[in-house]
């Protein structure tokens, strides 16, 4: 999202390695380099520049020509490709449903039953024989936020409670059912699969903080019965055929008169208030004037019931989504999976805010064996939070109620006040305060891990890992676990890529016709190839965009621009890798209410009445693999290999939470061949 309530930093802490760390790393890689190099140059000569100098192409990055820069307001693909928009906000979730109304008169009622606004994390599961097709499958998508002026004929100002249905009705998930036609377009297909998920869906809690005192609320004195999810952001997915979605920026929604710290508001409570950004009018979203659960006064402890990350099971409409209280709470954003040497589950996760932190959960099992018995493998485990340190090393510190500061005497009574106050955990085990991680992503086959660092325009201190200061453009750090396995405490890190104009100006490690800043929307897709989405400022006052890279060389490309006032986040692919879907939020969002098209009409043309967030879906014109060189052969379906890469392909029935029963033996068991087949290859680049 571009409020710039994502870049306030409520870290009160000093975790702030000190100017001496920074200067060790720099005199240990000039060692390296065989210079004498100040602060600087660090930037400057890292492995990642050295890298991209000596990249040569690579079967990653495909031979298509890099797009320009764009401020048209328009998709723009490289030649030999077709950008379709598809399933727009507004658009009803099936074609029988309510048409969408260009004036915004839609109800409430109406929202319910269409796409939600502003696009973000998506992710394409395949329906099909042995749910492998690549041309009819599932997309689950997030809406993140909304925008007023486009959302309503007449704007925010007269206030009412079907203004606040209908907002809460356009953020959350959409599940729909999509096909393509035989001339390679796509669209909404009638499904009993279709379903919204909004503000007001019922969930429940699993995990360790289930039940606990500061999750009971007026409405739920058990504390396990969350409603509706929001500010929905990053994505992930699991090999078990599950959607992650986070919960991001909730505190934005809550209102209450002073700053968190009400009369009925507990000190412990306030504490936490401020450390997450809960109090005041929060983004100045209405919902508190007519719905009081959004009172944080009245219902102190409803704040506390959102900053998870939900698990929903998309093959199945009746299923209850989960919010995992194991996987902490917090600004969620990133939810990268990765298999630990045990079979555990790991998810790396971002927590977007400024100074705030990188973590990951591994899982108290085998995940093949957790599926087996009917449990989510995400209800149980341990949450870290990420310490890079000097010398390229780094260190997973456990938030174990007990283990080191961890105690009542500091705050945590039980491990439920450890998940609950995650943050506030993490500041006290002396996690490495980042520049705003958004993305996470895992390479398929080499295991490397990957988070972009979008930006911080309020560093004054550097540390190791964030050393630019301030750090205008962002920058991705990789690492690798000891031992490649993602259960393990301790990784090596580097850098892979640092933004900015390129050439070297302000330390950016990519060349000048690369340039991007603010990377956020990050994914390496199972043939090995990153897609990287930015969300800012760009160098020369670019659209933003997105770009393909390849995570082993640094070798990058620019795929897509997208139009006037919108970020690029979100991408997913079909198993042949024959068509991706990327995410158009917020295009022309500084339209007025009474001008919403003032700066763009996409994707609806002229004449459109409003700009609507979109989904595009892109495809080469003779339906090769996207991002590959033309020479590659058109795409023949999906194989074992490239389902394999993420398990996306899978057909076990999905367990979330121990809700559903499952049969997933037989599925998991060609998982693990199809794992160990893919591993055997030389290079992710023989795949296509
Ligand atoms: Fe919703 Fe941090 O982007
Ligand atoms: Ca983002
Ligand atoms: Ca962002």
């Amino acid at each position: 999202m571009n409020f710039a309530h994502d870049e306030l930093s409520v870290n009160p802490t000093k975790n702030r390695p000190f100017q001496s760390i920074l200067a060790a790393e720099v005199s240990r890689r000039s060692a390296l380099r065989g210079g004498a190099l100040g602060a600087a140059s660090f930037l400057a000569v890292s492995a990642v520049t050295v890298r991209k100098a000596d990249a040569q192409p690579s079967a990653i990055v495909g031979d298509f020509e890099a797009v320009p820069t764009s401020t048209a307001d328009t998709v723009v693909v490289p030649d030999g490709y077709t950008a379709q928009p598809m399933i727009p906000w507004g658009d009803p979730i099936v074609p029988s449903g309510p048409a969408y109304l260009d004036d915004a008169s839609n109800t409430a009622e109406d929202q319910e039953a269409q796409l939600g606004m502003g696009h973000d994390g998506i992710h394409y599961f395949p329906l099909g024989a042995n749910r492998g097709a690549s041309d009819r499958g599932l997309l689950a998508l997030n809406h993140e936020y909304t925008i007023g002026a486009q959302l309503f004929t007449d704007g925010t100002e007269e206030w009412s409670e079907e203004k606040t249905k209908k907002e809460q009705a356009a953020h959350g998930v959409s599940i729909v059912e999509v096909a393509m036609n035989a001339n390679g377009e796509w669209d909404t297909v009638e499904s009993e699969l279709a379903r919204r998920i909004t503000v007001n869906t019922p969930m429940r809690f699993a995990g360790p903080a289930t039940g606990h005192r500061l999750l009971q609320t007026s409405a739920d004195d058990a504390g396990t019965s969350p409603v509706g999810t929001v500010n929905n952001c990053g994505n992930g997915y699991t090999p078990w055929g599950t959607y992650l979605t986070t919960e991001e920026n909730f505190n934005g929604y809550f209102w209450e008169e002073t700053e968190g710290d009400a009369d009925t508001i507990s000190d412990e409570q306030a504490e936490m208030n401020a450390r997450y950004g809960v109090g005041g009018q929060g983004f100045g979203y209405q919902w508190a004037t007519t719905d009081e659960r959004f009172r944080a006064d009245l219902e102190p402890n409803e704040p506390n019931r959102f900053g998870w990350m939900v698990e929903i099971d998309p093959y199945d409409a009746s299923t209850t989504p989960v919010k995992h209280t194991a996987l902490g709470r917090f600004k969620h954003e990133g939810a990268a999976f990765a298999t630990a040497a045990n079979g555990a589950a790991v998810i790396y996760m971002g927590d977007d805010q400024r100074f705030d932190y990188v973590y990951k959960f591994v899982g108290a099992a085998s995940w093949e064996a957790e599926v087996a018995a009917g449990r989510s493998p995400l209800a149980d485990g341990t949450l870290y939070v990420a310490r890079f340190d000097e010398g390229a090393r780094g260190e997973w510190l456990p938030l174990v109620h007990g283990e080191g500061p961890l105690t009542e005497d500091n705050g945590f009574a039980d491990q439920g006040d450890v998940l609950i106050k995650a943050r506030m955990a993490a500041d006290a085990l002396g996690a490495t305060p980042m520049d705003r991680p958004e993305w996470t992503a895992v390479h398929p086959t080499t295991g490397e891990a990957f988070v972009t660092l979008t930006n911080n325009s309020r560093r004054e201190e550097p540390n190791v890992a964030n050393p630019r200061f301030p750090n205008e453009w962002g920058h991705i750090i990789k690492w690798k676990e000891d031992g490649n396995d993602p259960g393990a405490n301790l990784f090596d890190w580097d850098f892979f890529l640092v933004a900015g104009p390129g050439d070297g100006v302000d330390d950016s490690s990519i060349s000048a016709e690369d340039q991007l800043g603010s990377p956020d929307g990050l994914w390496v897709d199972d043939n090995g190839r990153m897609w990287i989405q930015t969300d800012g400022s760009q160098p020369d006052g670019s659209n933003n965009q997105m770009l393909l890279a390849d995570p082993g060389t640094g070798e990058i490309k620019r795929f897509l621009v997208g139009p006037v006032d919108c970020e690029v986040t979100g991408v997913t692919s079909t198993p042949d890798g024959s068509t991706i879907f990327v995410n158009i939020q917020h295009p022309g969002d500084s339209g007025p209410f009474d001008n919403p098209t003032e700066t763009s009409t996409w994707p609806d043309g002229a004449g459109a009445g409003r700009p609507r967030p979109a989904t595009v879906a892109v495809r080469r014109s003779d339906g090769g693999v996207v991002g590959a060189s033309f020479e590659t052969t058109s795409s023949t379906g999906a194989t074992d290999e490239n389902l394999a890469r993420t398990g996306t392909g899978l057909t076990a029935p999905l367990a979330v939470g121990g809700v559903t029963a499952m049969a997933a033996g037989a599925a998991l068991l060609r998982f693990r061949t199809r794992i160990e087949r893919s591993q055997s290859r030389d290079t992710p680049g023989d795949l296509t």
